[in-house]
């Protein structure tokens, strides 16, 4: 099993994520970071309990880290997402409790604790993370890689230029982006070429459970906002393509690239600056993935659903 620690913003995408992760024996969940991203830290912790609960694992610690970018003010995506980040399923209020630690103190503890290196991914912002990498570097030979759900090499979702989770805090990205942690970036190159489509869709629904049915709900509605806004088939799933990618890489194909974060320009902040032909002189630090086959993936999704 790998031994993994997963940061969000849940957030319907991060939701299913959630919920392929929780079903996934190959993967051991050490524990859920939420941050600010799609909606405030209030829900995103909350509609992170709500997502343990509806896999019947309330056991799971699920954390609280932080409450807003490091710089700049939070921007949230409620118009994609709903008012709670949920939107288009009403779950019952969480039973099982908020770890009372921060998220960011259980990163460090249990990095610094682990006898072998944990892999981290993230499905927003990255205000925890980098807030850790600051606090205590000594962390960086403990985690094994992270595979990040952000950035483009082309196009952004939230501006011209950016995507949502790196333009929310992009210092945060910066800080990560010049660790040298091993980093697998899932950019929207990727993930708006693994559409929700409405074939899929009525596939997840026929699962017939309480968790299919309630995925399906929301993935419904989710996708509205997308579909609109680029005339796609379907809603892209952007971060569970993250968790597929620990737990079948070959779906994904990708190539070592230098990337980089823009931070002082209004234009293009949050960029990620991909360098795609290599016209640089900096040597790459990201594996960035570009292509997968979105048909294997919602196999993969369809089939795990089905067994929570
Ligand atoms: O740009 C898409 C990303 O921003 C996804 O992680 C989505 O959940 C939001 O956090
Ligand atoms: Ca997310």
């Amino acid at each position: 099993m790998k031994k993994i620690i997963i940061d969000c913003d849940p957030g319907v995408d991060d939701a299913i994520a959630l919920l392929l992760a929780l079903a996934s024996p190959e993967l051991e969940i050490l524990g859920i970071v939420t941050v600010a991203g799609n909606v405030s830290l209030s829900f995103t912790e909350k509609n992170a309990r709500k997502i343990c609960e509806l896999a019947n694992r309330g056991d799971m610690k699920v954390y609280a880290g932080c409450p807003r970018p490091i710089l700049r003010s939070l921007e949230t995506a409620r118009h994609v997402h709903g008012e709670t980040g949920l939107q288009g399923v009403d779950l019952p209020e969480p039973q099982m409790p908020l770890q009372r630690q921060h998220g960011v103190e259980f990163l460090i503890e249990t990095l610094l604790q682990a006898s072998e290196p944990i892999t981290l991914a993230t499905l927003g912002p990255l205000t925890n993370l980098a807030i850790a990498l600051i606090q205590a570097p000594q962390i960086i030979p403990k985690i094994q890689e992270v595979v990040l759900m952000g950035g483009a090499t082309g196009q952004g979702n939230v501006t011209a230029s950016a995507e949502f989770n790196f333009y929310v805090d992009p210092h945060a990205a910066h800080i990560v982006f010049t660790s040298g942690l091993p980093l697998t970036l899932m950019g929207l190159d990727v993930t708006h070429k693994v559409l929700t489509t409405p074939e899929r869709l009525q596939q997840i629904r026929a699962i017939a459970s309480p968790v299919s049915t309630t995925a399906a709900a929301m993935l419904a509605h989710y996708g509205a906002y997308d579909v609109e806004k680029y005339g796609m088939l379907g809603s892209p799933l952007h971060d569970p393509c993250v968790i597929a990618y620990l737990i079948q890489p070959e779906l994904f194909l990708g190539r070592n690239l230098h990337v980089a974060i823009e931070t002082t320009s209004e234009l293009t902040m949050g960029r990620s600056v991909v360098d795609l032909w290599q016209a640089g002189q900096q040597a790459p630090n990201v594996h960035v993935i570009q292509q997968a086959d979105d048909e294997g993936f919602y196999s993969l999704l369809i089939q795990r659903l089905s067994e929570l």
